[in-house]
């Protein structure tokens, strides 16, 4: 608990700080090694602690579940440079099941998250949002223009967490900015349950892949070292608003098993199985937004980026 943590005193170091929220997780992790080469203090405030590798003396941890405000209170120092709101319920189905539950994680943290550092005088905030807070709109393009139709409590606590950074904006002028995440792949992964991670574990088990429907359906994969860039981009512009972090090309199902198979040299031998109800056709999107407004430009071609995953679930890294 965060009694236990040393958290270094308030001082002109703290001016630089940024608070990782899910700072141990998928992107957390990749976020804080940025961050931390780039000589900047990290907090990095999640249930587990991050691993052995990211050790270094800039980082500090401050454990614990964000719904309990001891630990909040010990995450983010008066006079940060502003927080990364990463953690969250991230699974669509579990939301599902438990709709109480992501809203107190999602939308109640958020909230709790934003009053702190407008007390504390914290003026940035990045948030990880989602394109599921559109819904589904068929084969069209996603624009942050669209209206917020989310179809899950998983969407509608990313829409309502964005609606929050929108009012913090306009009411106290903090930076607030959604980024708004396709499907994110890269090292690290070992840990979902997502697509690209079910491949790689059949890759390494020389066995096939269950393929729901025709495998048509369009999604947007974006490397972790692009999402990374976008964070940093939101983060030095000081960025107030929403923006679609993606690779901006969308490709089948079919089209990445057979880039799997290009990354891995495995035969990934497919059966197709009845599609699921209400899976979306298509996620396609319009990154232009943060092409002009941050200066991103993804830049991991779809095969190099899953080598980079094939050599991690090779090395059997989780
Ligand atoms: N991975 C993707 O493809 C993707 C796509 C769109 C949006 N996002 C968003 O990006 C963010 C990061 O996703 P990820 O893939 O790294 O997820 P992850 O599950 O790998 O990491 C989330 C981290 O948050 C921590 N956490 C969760 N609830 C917490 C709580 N109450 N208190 C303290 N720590 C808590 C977990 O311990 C975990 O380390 C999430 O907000 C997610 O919704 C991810």
């Amino acid at each position: 608990m965060p009694s236990s943590v040393t958290h270094p005193a308030a001082d002109t170091a703290q001016a630089d700080r940024v608070v990782v929220t899910g700072g141990s997780g998928f992107v957390g992790r990749a976020v804080v090694r940025a961050f931390l080469e780039r000589g900047t203090p990290v907090t990095v405030v999640d249930l587990h602690e991050p691993p052995a590798e990211l050790r270094h003396e800039l980082l500090t941890h401050v454990p614990g579940d964000l719904r309990n405000a001891a630990v909040r209170d010990a995450a983010v120092p008066e006079g940060a440079a502003g927080i990364i709101h990463l953690a969250a319920i991230t699974s669509v189905l579990r939301s599902v099941d438990r709709p109480v539950e992501t809203y107190a994680n999602n939308v109640e943290v958020t909230q709790e998250l934003l009053e702190l550092a407008r007390q504390r005088g914290v003026g940035r905030f990045v948030l990880a949002s989602t394109n599921a807070v559109v819904g589904d709109i068929g084969h069209g393009t996603i624009t942050e223009t669209l209206p917020l139709r989310p179809l899950t409590p998983y969407g509608a606590t990313k829409a309502a967490c964005e609606m929050l950074l929108s009012g913090y904006a306009g009411a106290y002028g903090m930076a607030t900015c959604a980024l708004r995440f396709t499907n994110i792949y890269g090292p690290g992964m070992g840990h979902k349950d997502s697509f690209i991670p079910r491949l790689m574990r059949a890759a390494l088990a020389n066995t096939g892949v269950e393929v729901y429907g025709d495998g048509a359906q369009r999604r947007d994969f974006v490397h972790l070292n692009d999402v990374v860039q976008g964070v940093l981009a939101a983060w030095d512009k000081q960025y107030t608003g929403t923006a679609i972090i993606g690779s901006g090309r969308s490709i089948t199902v079919l089209e990445l098993i057979d880039a799997v198979r290009a990354a891995t040299d495995e035969a990934l031998p497919v059966t197709h199985v009845p599609a699921k109800n209400g899976e979306m056709p298509a996620v396609i999107v319009d990154i232009t937004r943060a092409q002009r407004e941050l200066g991103y430009a993804p830049d991991v071609e779809l095969t190099d980026g899953l080598r980079t995953v094939w050599a991690d679930f090779r090395r059997g890294m989780p």
